[in-house]
């Protein structure tokens, strides 16, 4: 199991590792508003505070996506990542 901290909602839940943050965030009923869920749209980006090596690597659809908007390594897509460690979330949208 990892650890998941949503620091806006300061919401700590538990989930087996390798699952999404969409996934994870739903069953929590953290504060990430999804749009498009398939990465094309932004409103799920959240920065990753702690744990960024925890996340799955950006697939090619998020890698366009971020630096089209010259983000951060540490913000990623909520509906893109997977989660195989403990890491901490703060919510940004589009
Ligand atoms: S919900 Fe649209 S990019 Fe994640």
């Amino acid at each position: 199991m990892v650890k998941v901290h949503f620091l806006l909602e300061d919401l700590l839940v538990e989930a087996p590792e390798g699952t999404s943050l969409q996934r994870i965030a739903d069953a929590a009923g953290a504060d990430i508003t999804f749009g498009c869920r398939t990465g094309s749209c932004g409103t799920c980006r959240v920065r990753i505070t702690a744990g960024l090596q925890a996340c799955s690597e950006p697939g090619p659809e998020e890698r366009d996506f971020l630096q089209g908007l010259e983000a951060p390594a540490d913000q990623r897509l909520a509906c893109q990542v997977h989660i195989h460690g403990d890491v901490d979330i703060e919510y940004l949208g589009l």
